[in-house]
């Protein structure tokens, strides 16, 4: 194959964000945007990937490490300058090179293989992605000749109105063949509005030159946004988030209200699953088949089996095994691990804990830095006391334990297998297998204890 390399330009300051944070590390469909481009680029076929970091550089580049190959472009000069500091670490290199922006998160491998393919087989010195934008306002414009041929690109803040009239625009993307690239980037001048080196240059020149240029106009322009501000992420959110549902959507998965739900491209899901409105899904979490997930759950790296419902929940970090019935109001915080068939309900806290298969946790209780076993059944308002203050205890409950309800169970503590514990107990010693526990003041009834005359009958 031939050689191919991916150059994506992130060093701009990216002013209109308005945020202290560099702007290609600002998260679109729950990946930073620059890591959203690497894979794609990655994922069309390109072998190497060099990022060109500037504004905020060191944070890109530690973000980056390991990763992608990076240059610094200490001070941004414009587009042409931005590509020329590639030039040590690629200038002896030949094929193609593929420039395209970190702040340009939209375009879909198909279009850089098909923007590849068309530089290829035009045998182009370079290959412009294009698209038709209903308002094509701030892009460079394409300037096409009488038989169709492209033979310049001019920025909006240097074109004519004619040239302005042009509803074609430079999606900054682009193919150079390498062998002719790095030479002509020495000819870019900045005598232009901005006093800028432009990239966009570089495609009048080769026409002048007589190279074959050619053109590849995206399928729908939508791709090809740029993301300069606040509004425009929130527009690339919201094209990224409907192309994962209509992705998941295609492959099994129903979701009720697809404006309201929300999946990063980074999550997966089962076929025959239900994603109910508010849903929210994020990081590494995955999900198997024929669960019911939401009306409103929020989960963040969860690693989910089949056939689990919730509803009203927020996890983070953790497991829940198959034919769980988890929700309402649940809050499973990191390394907890659910088994499968329990059913977790009704305002419940699990936090570092491991659940055993068939257990209940039905209500109102919080299980922190525990091991429970299976088939246990934990009494409503069950507390399990795992901090002293200073270090956090472990209780361990075992197999077909029956807690009573509002029990606190003080740890480090063990109830074993098939013990119980009377309702109300403050459990401090360990309660041996297949025995009762009950560990409260026995109650006292003091009849004739209110006078008659003290109240009125
Ligand atoms: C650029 C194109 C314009 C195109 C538009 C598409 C030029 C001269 N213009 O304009 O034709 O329609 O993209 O979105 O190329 N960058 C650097 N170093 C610099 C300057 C920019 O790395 O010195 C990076 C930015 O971080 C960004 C990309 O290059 O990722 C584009 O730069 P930007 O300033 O946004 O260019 P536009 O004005 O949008
Ligand atoms: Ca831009």
């Amino acid at each position: 194959m031939k050689n191919m390399i991916a150059l994506i330009l992130a060093a701009g300051k990216g002013t209109r964000m308005k945020s202290k944070f560099p702007k290609v590390l600002h998260k679109v469909g729950g990946v930073p945007m620059v890591e959203q481009v690497l894979r794609t680029v990655k994922a069309a076929g390109t072998q190497r990937q060099v990022v060109v970091v500037g504004f905020g550089g060191e944070t890109v580049q530690e973000y980056l490490e390991h990763r992608a190959e990076t240059v610094v472009q200490a001070q941004q000069l414009g587009t042409g300058h931005a590509v020329m500091q590639a030039e040590p670490l690629l200038g002896k290199e030949t094929g193609t090179l593929l420039v395209t922006c970190g702040d340009t998160p939209l375009v879909t491998e198909d279009t850089f293989r098909k923007l590849l393919a068309c530089h290829e087989e035009t045998g182009a010195a370079a290959t412009v992605l294009t698209a038709v934008m209903p308002d094509p306002t701030g892009y460079g414009r394409v300037i096409r000749d009488a038989n169709g041929q492209v033979m310049k690109i001019v920025e909006q803040k240097d074109g004519t109105p004619d040239e302005l009239a042009v509803h074609e625009v430079n999606a900054g993307i682009y193919c150079f063949d390498m062998s002719l690239l790095w030479d002509m980037l020495h000819h870019v001048n900045n005598n232009n509005a901005q006093g800028e080196y432009y990239l966009t240059d570089i495609i009048g020149m080769l026409v002048h030159e007589g190279k074959v240029v050619s053109a590849f106009a995206a399928p729908d322009y939508r791709e090809t946004l740029g993301v300069n501000s606040r509004m425009q992420m929130a527009e690339a959110e919201q094209v990224l988030r409907r192309r994962k549902l209509d992705q998941l959507m295609a492959d099994g998965v129903s979701v009720i209200d697809p404006n309201n739900t929300y999946v990063d491209t980074t999550v997966s899901v089962g076929r025959d699953t239900v994603l109910y409105p508010g849903t929210i899904l994020e990081g590494n979490t995955v999900i198997g088949e024929d669960c019911q997930v939401g009306p409103y759950v929020r989960m963040t790296n969860v690693a989910m089996g089949d056939g689990d419902h919730l509803q009203f929940t927020y996890a983070h970090d953790c497991e829940i095994k198959n034919g769980c019935e988890i929700g309402p109001f649940v809050h499973f915080r990191p390394n907890t691990v659910i088994g499968n068939h329990v059913k977790v309900g009704n305002y419940m806290e699990v936090k570092n804990s491991h659940v055993g298969d068939g257990t209940k946790l039905p209500h109102l209780s919080y299980i922190g830095d525990s091991d429970v076993g299976s088939g246990v059944n934990i009494g409503c308002g069950t507390i399990t006391v795992n901090y002293d203050g200073k270090i956090k205890h472990r209780t361990t409950i075992g197999d077909h334990a029956f807690v009573g309800c509002n029990s606190n169970l003080v740890a480090p503590v063990t109830i074993g297998d098939y013990a119980y514990v009377g309702a109300g107990s403050t459990i401090t010693k360990d309660v041996p297998a297949k025995s009762l526990s009950i560990a409260r003041a026995k109650q006292r009834n003091i009849e004739g204890w209110v006078k008659d005359d003290t109240y009125k009958k």
